[in-house]
């Protein structure tokens, strides 16, 4: 058995949070954010807005697409580090019970920026040894909630929003995830983190202190995102004898895009292969990905059996990439 990428979904929320708005926020300028990240505006969801509400709308889109019944649903994962509640349910299983879907095996995973492609390599492997048979993967993020917005390194990149994709089994091969690969390095682990609140540093007197929103050391985070990524996505097509000419889509973590052209750069992809989204979105961790692909396909942009290649970098530090063709049921 095979797992084949089958259908995508997005959710934006309908604030527009523009670079105008954090320059009376932050000390910063329209010219700085641009330059060094690309980014324009990014989305903010509304207060009484959750992860799960996101979530469910993006999964929605996804399953109308997949031709599939509801019901035909055996696990849902969803990738997020900004959950609905940060201990307990998981966000996969309020997201579940939303959605009527209250019998299917539902849990979280934490992996960042990278959730999407470590969600991905879950349900491959669920798929490929036979214990599921579609898997609704989610990257969902409420980043606004974790985000500190009197910090000018951090507050620019972040956004809200959700992705979602059906994951199904089939029995051929051409239609099949071609190769996915998931690293991490805890030894960099406070390069990106969020120090407070956890057993290791447990709340104290203040409910929420500063420390429970995100920290990044952003240069250092920088260069260590271009050069492993680099060096995996060149692996990964040797790896399958491919050359970046193959790929009609290079779908890569949008959280810079002066990282995004580095890579994209080193492979010598054309501007038409990279998919881009950083500049409305800003980064939106987990959802990046598969917001980026529902992008391209209601743009009409995504075509059957076309080849994606995915790259993410994040906290952990965890990173990945994936190849992965575009494998809708009904064409
Ligand atoms: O998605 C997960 C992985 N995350 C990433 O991949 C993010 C990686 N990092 C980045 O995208 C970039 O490092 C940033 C966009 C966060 C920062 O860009 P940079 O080119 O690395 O700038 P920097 O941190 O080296 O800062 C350069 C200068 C500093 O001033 P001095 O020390 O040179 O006087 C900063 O204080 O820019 C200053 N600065 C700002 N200025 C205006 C930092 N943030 C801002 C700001 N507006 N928002």
């Amino acid at each position: 058995m095979y797992a084949a990428f089958r259908s995508i979904g997005a959710y934006v929320p309908e604030k527009i949070l523009t670079n105008a708005d954090l320059t009376k926020m932050v000390d910063t300028t329209d010219e700085w954010i641009t330059k060094r990240t690309g980014i324009k505006e990014r989305r903010i969801a509304a207060k009484n807005e959750t992860t799960s509400d996101m979530a469910v709308k993006a999964a929605e889109k996804a399953i109308a697409r997949s031709g599939l019944k509801k019901s035909d649903i055996d696990m849902i994962i969803v990738a997020t580090i900004s959950p609905d509640y940060f201990n307990m349910p998981s966000t996969a299983t309020v997201v579940a019970h939303k959605m009527g879907l209250d019998q299917v095996s539902a849990f979280d995973i934490s992996a960042a920026c990278t959730g999407f492609i470590y969600v991905l390599s879950i349900a491959k492997a669920f798929i490929e040894s036979g214990m599921k048979k579609n898997v609704l993967i989610i990257g969902a993020e409420k980043m606004s909630a974790i985000t500190d917005y009197t910090d000018r390194g951090t507050c620019i990149l972040f956004g809200d929003g959700a992705g979602a994709a059906v994951i199904s089994a089939t029995e051929n091969k051409d239609e099949a995830i071609l190769d996915l690969h998931t690293a991490a390095d805890g030894s960099l682990g406070d390069f990106l983190m969020t120090p407070d609140g956890g057993t290791g540093n447990p709340h104290k007197n203040e409910l929420k202190s500063e420390a429970s929103f995100i920290q990044m050391k952003g240069n250092e985070t920088f260069k260590i995102a271009v050069r492993t990524l680099t060096k995996d996505v060149v692996k990964i097509l040797a790896d399958n004898n491919l050359v970046p000419s193959d790929i009609a889509h290079f779908v890569p973590h949008q959280a810079n895009y002066r990282i995004i052209k580095a890579v994209g750069d080193a492979l010598k992809m054309k501007d038409e292969q990279i998919v881009l989204t950083v500049h409305k979105y800003g980064n939106t961790s987990g959802a990046s990905i598969p917001m980026a692909i529902n992008d391209l396909y209601e743009e009409g942009g995504l075509k059957a059996g076309e080849m994606m290649l995915l790259d993410a970098f994040g906290g952990g530090l965890t990173w990945g990439s994936a190849l992965i063709p575009f494998s809708p049921l009904t064409k």
